[in-house]
């Protein structure tokens, strides 16, 4: 390309860098509260709130203290929340059968949820690993993490999800398959509106270290565990064919996850798809920031961090970030 650039002295790229309006108007990205959703950790009690030892400031409500902590967000003008659970060690087995207990703790989170704040996006992650003894996200058989078998169950979980009031069903267990049952079982059960945001390019990442400690999965610990189903972090062109098989079978949205090392797929993602696309900024980004300033909350690096995301071509992140966001937004 040349625009018939002119060249120093007479162009100064700086002229434009010299006042605050300046820069302001030139400004190519920004972020508001429409870009964020929070993750949010959930265990059973009354006012809980209990520190996680590998992530400084994020705590693991139960539903009642959720409940208050997000009044004040939903004032600075929180959107969306995604919902994760600490199951209790008792209710764990090998099938993973709490997932689809309508009864179970995110359904009975997204009902009360529901109930006091009816305008907030309520998003929950379709996987076993939190509700199964081994940690994985689908049904293991000597070893294997069985794809078909895992179907029938994630797409129980769905409805049960749906059934109480889910908006957004964020698949995150990298069977093949998964979206179109999902899509096809709503469908059939009148939940038509239900969206599907899917974790259609999941790496098995050493990042997810600290998420696994919040929901008690301590005993997987690095990234092979999760390898013969999450994707392999050498490659870029399998993620390509992973969301166009996710959008084939009725993604609404597509999230790319982890976020940070992986701005390059979000940035292919959205010049090939053209569909929302969201980066999971996940835990191990986030404590790794944090300790990096000292365990200071360090706006300004964090703001940074998120920027990329935009510039990238994200039209939103998934972030533990968000609370201090929003409240430098208002
Ligand atoms: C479970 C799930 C994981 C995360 C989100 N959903 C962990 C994993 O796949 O092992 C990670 C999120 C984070 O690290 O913040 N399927």
């Amino acid at each position: 390309m040349n625009y018939g650039l002119k060249t120093f002295p007479s162009s100064r790229m700086r002229r434009l860098r010299m006042k605050s309006f300046l820069r302001n108007l030139v400004s190519e990205n920004s972020i508001s509260a429409n870009d964020l959703i929070w993750p949010v950790f959930l265990v059973e009690g009354n006012n809980e709130h209990q520190k996680i030892k590998s992530m400084p400031n994020v705590y693991r409500f139960s539903i009642d203290r959720l409940v208050k902590e997000l009044e004040q967000l939903v004032e600075y003008g929180l959107q969306a929340i995604a919902l994760f659970p600490q199951v209790d060690s008792a209710l764990k087995d090998e099938g993973g059968t709490n997932a689809y207990d309508p009864n179970n703790l995110i359904c009975r989170a997204i009902q009360t949820i529901k109930t006091y704040y009816p305008e907030l996006g309520v998003i929950a992650d379709i996987a076993l690993d939190p509700y199964t003894t081994h940690g994985h996200d689908g049904i293991m058989i000597e070893d294997e993490i069985v794809n078909d078998k895992t179907l029938s169950v994630l797409k129980q979980q769905a409805l049960v999800f749906s059934e109480a009031g889910c908006d957004i069903l964020a698949p995150s267990d990298m069977m093949d398959g998964r979206v179109g049952i999902i899509r096809q079982a709503l469908d059939e059960n009148r939940m038509k509106n239900t969206v599907i945001m899917s974790y259609a390019a999941k790496y098995a990442s050493s990042f997810y270290g600290p998420f696994r400690d919040a929901v008690k999965s301590e005993q997987l610990t690095g990234v092979n565990d999760k390898m013969t189903y999450q994707m392999n972090y050498m490659n870029g062109d399998e993620a390509m064919h992973e969301i166009a098989l996710d959008i084939g079978e009725g993604a609404d949205m597509i999230i790319i996850k982890p976020g940070m090392p992986y701005l390059d797929i979000i940035l292919r993602a959205k010049q090939e798809f053209k569909v929302p696309t969201f980066a999971y900024q996940v835990s191990g980004e986030y404590s790794m920031i944090l300790s990096a300033s000292n365990r200071i909350d360090n706006l300004d690096i964090i703001l940074e961090s998120i920027i990329s995301f935009k510039r990238a071509g994200a039209d939103g992140i998934i972030t533990y970030f968000t609370p201090s966001l929003l409240e430098y937004l208002k």
